[in-house]
């Protein structure tokens, strides 16, 4: 079975430089050679030269910030991950910042149109160019893929192509009001660290799918923000916010969703290696090379 690592050394998502290193740093820690050593086929493609596509002037647009540069970026990196995903390998994406999710969601749903996906984010990232405080796109992706914003007009080819009804989150702790109003009003499958505690994880993750995936045949496609895990767990990381997953229920998740056999496409987000001391940075890259393998079906027996 073949394994496409698609490197995303970007961080114009947000505002902190050092997510751009995170893909290096996985791979450097020996995640592709991981994943070989478990009987992939894997390639690899760093995409070192993002940096070209980053425009002379790229001014604020609609409170977007960088939205040029964003979005050259991840529309260049949607192809290549559809066009992976149509030859039917699975995709695994090193972020860089979120908003690489407009890259990974457009590339992996051109390839697999009936997939539904699972947010794993201390955060929503749904804000729409109007709602964001930040102005930072990172927050956002998920309104553009949605359909929820429309006529940005840097962002012109995202496609809504997620369904609301076919998306869920676990492990939310900070969101934003217009998020909050949103989830809400859309009836998404929204799971916080409080349901988390209620439930406990195998129970959050069996609700999730029971709503997006009801009879288990579709596509799965994972987004893990390694801000969703405790800050005690993946210090490194560019909006840590406390009272996060534990290592073990961060595996759970990759655990559980490889084991149903839908997983195609999984992406690991916001590792910041220049954040914190060399032991967090050491934690953080080492979580996020686990939970990659785990995606795979490591420590299923
Ligand atoms: N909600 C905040 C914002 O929109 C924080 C987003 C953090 N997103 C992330 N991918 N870490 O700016
Ligand atoms: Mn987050
Ligand atoms: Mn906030
Ligand atoms: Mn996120």
């Amino acid at each position: 079975k073949q394994v496409a690592v698609i490197g995303a050394p970007f961080n114009g998502g947000q505002p902190q430089a050092g997510v751009e290193q995170g893909p290096l740093r996985l791979v450097e820690f020996g995640l592709a050679n991981q994943l070989e050593e478990m009987g992939y086929n894997v390639s690899y493609e760093p995409n070192d030269d993002l940096d070209s596509l980053k425009p002379a002037e790229d001014p604020v647009v609609q409170n977007l910030k960088n939205p040029k540069f964003v979005s050259r970026v991840t529309q260049k990196l949607a192809g290549q991950i559809e066009q992976h995903a149509k030859q039917g390998e699975f995709v695994l994406t090193l972020g860089g910042d979120h908003s690489v999710a407009l890259a990974t969601v457009s590339g992996v749903f051109a390839a697999h149109p009936n997939a539904c996906l699972l947010w794993i984010d201390a955060h929503a990232d749904i804000n729409t160019p109007e709602a964001t405080e930040s102005g930072n796109v990172h927050g956002c992706p998920l309104s553009f893929l949605t359909g929820l914003s429309q006529g940005h007009p840097e962002f012109a080819w995202v496609k809504p192509i997620l369904d609301l009804g076919r998306l869920a989150y676990i492990g939310l702790r900070d969101i934003d009001n217009f998020e909050k109003k949103t989830l809400r009003e859309h009836n998404i499958m929204a799971l916080s660290m409080h349901h988390v505690d209620k439930w406990g994880i195998g129970k959050c993750v069996e609700m999730c799918l029971d709503r997006i995936n009801p009879n288990r045949d579709l596509p799965i496609h994972l987004s893990f923000d390694v801000d969703a895990l405790d800050p005690t767990v993946a210090p490194s990381t560019g909006t840590p916010v406390r009272g996060g997953l534990t290592f073990r229920e961060g595996h759970y998740i990759c655990e559980a969703l490889a084991e149903t056999g839908l997983l195609v496409a999984a992406d690991i987000m916001e590792v910041n290696p220049s954040l914190e001391s060399d032991e967090a940075v050491f934690k953080t890259v080492q979580v996020g090379c686990s939970l990659a393998r785990c995606c795979l079906g490591e420590s299923l027996l």
